[in-house]
Formats: C-alpha cells, sequence, structure tokens
C-alpha cells in the first residue's frame, strides 16, 4: 500500500492525513469543500512547524512530508490503495461517497470508515466487494492518540483487516481489531461519561465547569464538557443518539436536550469557536 487517500478534511481528516504523510505514504487529502481543504493545509503546516521548533522533526523532515501530501476539492484526484473516510456521520454521505470512488478507483482499493459508531456492515453492503469495507477508527487529536480501532463488518475479509492492521502499525499507532457493534468498544464505553454529566447539569445539580474541574482532579485527562467541545457537539450529538438507536433506545444512553440545543445553535466545540467554553 503506497498512496492513501483521506475524504473529509475536518478535524479528524486532517490529523489522519498528517500522521499518513508522517509515516511516508502518498497522501490525498480531499474535501468537497475547497475552503475546508485550503484551512487544512494551512493546519498541516502550523502543526509541522510547531514540531520543527519544539525540535521533534527537523525543517527537512517537515519539507519531505510536505512532499508526501497533496490537497484537493476534485472527487477525479481520489485514486488510492486505500481510501479512509472522515466525513461527517452520516451513513448515506458515507456510502454515496464510497459508492463514486468504488467506480474512480481498482477492485483492489481499500474502503475504510472512520465513524465513531455507524453499522459498518450496513454500509459495506451497500458497495461493490464488501469484503474491502472495514472501520478505522482514530481518535483525537489523530497525530497525538495511539490507539486505533480496526473494525471487521460481517463481510469484511481477513486480508482487508490483516492490511488494515499492518497499516495502522506502520502509522505507528496501537490497533485493537473488534466487531462491528454499536460505537464499537471505546465510543460504548465513553458514553455514560457524557451523558450522565450532561443529567447532572440538566436536573440542575450542579454546572458543567464544576464536574470538568471534578473529574480532572480525580485524574481523567478531559473533564466531559471540554472533552465534547473538542470531539465537536454535532458528532458527539450525532453518536449519541446511533448509539442509543442502535441498542434500542436504553433510558440510561437517552441524548440530552442540552445536546440538541448545542448543535441547533451552532455552538459546536472548539471547531466553531463555541460550545461549553468559548475559543478564540
Ligand atoms: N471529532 C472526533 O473527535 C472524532 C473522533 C473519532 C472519529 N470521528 C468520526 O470521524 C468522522 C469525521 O468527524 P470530524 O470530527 O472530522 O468532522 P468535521 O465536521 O470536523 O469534518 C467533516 C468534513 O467532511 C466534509 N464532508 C462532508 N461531506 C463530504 C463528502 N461527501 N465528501 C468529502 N467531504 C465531505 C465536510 O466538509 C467537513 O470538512 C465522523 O464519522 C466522526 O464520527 C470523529
Amino acid at each position: 500500500m503506497t498512496t492513501i487517500c483521506i475524504c473529509g478534511s475536518g478535524t479528524m481528516g486532517s490529523g489522519i492525513a498528517q500522521v499518513s504523510a508522517m509515516a511516508g505514504f502518498k497522501t490525498i487529502l480531499y474535501d468537497v469543500s475547497n475552503e475546508i481543504v485550503v484551512k487544512a493545509k494551512i493546519k498541516i503546516d502550523n502543526d509541522l512547524q510547531t514540531l520543527v521548533e519544539k525540535q521533534k522533526i527537523s525543517s527537512e523532515k517537515k519539507e519531505s512530508i510536505r512532499q508526501h501530501l497533496s490537497f484537493s476539492s476534485n472527487i477525479n484526484d481520489c485514486i488510492a490503495d486505500v481510501i479512509l473516510e472522515a466525513v461527517i456521520e452520516k451513513p448515506e454521505i458515507k456510502i454515496s461517497l464510497f459508492n463514486q470512488l468504488a467506480f474512480l478507483n481498482s477492485n483492489e482499493t481499500i474502503f475504510a470508515s472512520n465513524t465513531s459508531s455507524l453499522s459498518l456492515s450496513a454500509i459495506a453492503k451497500e458497495i461493490k466487494e464488501p469484503g474491502r469495507v472495514a472501520g478505522l477508527h482514530f481518535f483525537n487529536p489523530a497525530p497525538v492518540m495511539k490507539l486505533v480501532e480496526v473494525v471487521k463488518a460481517d463481510k469484511t475479509s481477513e486480508t482487508t483487516i490483516s492490511k488494515l492492521v499492518e497499516l495502522t502499525k506502520a502509522f505507528g499507532k496501537t490497533p485493537v481489531v473488534c466487531k462491528d457493534s454499536p460505537g464499537f468498544i471505546v465510543n460504548r464505553v465513553a458514553r455514560p461519561y457524557y451523558i450522565e454529566s450532561l443529567r447532572l447539569v440538566e436536573e440542575g445539580l450542579t454546572d458543567f465547569e464544576t464536574i470538568d474541574r471534578l473529574l480532572e482532579n480525580q485524574g481523567f485527562k478531559m473533564g466531559p464538557f471540554k472533552l465534547m467541545d473538542l470531539i465537536g457537539n454535532d458528532i458527539n450529538y450525532a453518536v449519541s443518539c446511533s448509539v442509543y438507536d442502535q441498542l434500542n433506545k436504553p433510558e440510561r444512553l437517552k441524548p440530552s436536550d442540552i445536546q440538541k440545543e448545542k448543535v441547533e445553535k451552532g455552538d459546536l466545540g472548539k471547531k466553531s469557536g463555541r460550545g461549553y467554553y468559548g475559543y478564540k
């Protein structure tokens, strides 16, 4: 595998593209929005420059990483050995994108999805040669977080899984193979962290700053509200709804009205400049 195409240049796509190029793969970063592609390019350049200033990489290495990266808002440029999508958390968008790209690419191309919660088997069954479709779930921020869930759908072939495990290792990450189930492992375990905290606020028992402060004092790297702002409240709400629906709506995992309101107001978190907290 030599060429990796990342589709969706938002929070996750831009970070994964940086990881891929740093590991020496020819990497194409694509988005429907040219404005977002330009923003992603600036973000990656700034991140690489920070690494140079911190003496984590040399200026020559930075240049070589940049040479491995190309940016596009033209879908015809998305020709690769592995297509990894990180577009919005909506199955119909992911299926339509994969089908457009299956038409452009060879039957050998692997299709991986960075979905946090959607059924990979449901996505794969809509794609020609479903044996090459799997999940490759990175965590945020992708250049920093080591864990990657490699998700096996009903029809994913063993060859696809072993190629993705090798790719994950080549990225310098730690793969964990898991079954296709709502939220896989991490998002299933993490759901009550957010939902129970939101419920405390909804019931007027405390405020979100206090919950964050308390949990950070207990050793969590980030309190739930800071973490939701980092993830993006739109993405976190979509994942909450998807896990809740797929598990037959258990009361304990019911998404909160606070999440819905944040999304409706456009208070998406760090990426929009405002969420539970304000950002410059
Ligand atoms: N944010 C997180 O912490 C996180 C962590 C792990 C996984 N994920 C998953 O990664 C995916 C992306 O999340 P994100 O936070 O990067 O979202 P984001 O909103 O930051 O970025 C999504 C990008 O997809 C683009 N897009 C939409 N439709 C497209 C299409 N048809 N073709 C190409 N690009 C398209 C948008 O323009 C946008 O730039 C989601 O499936 C999410 O569940 C997110």
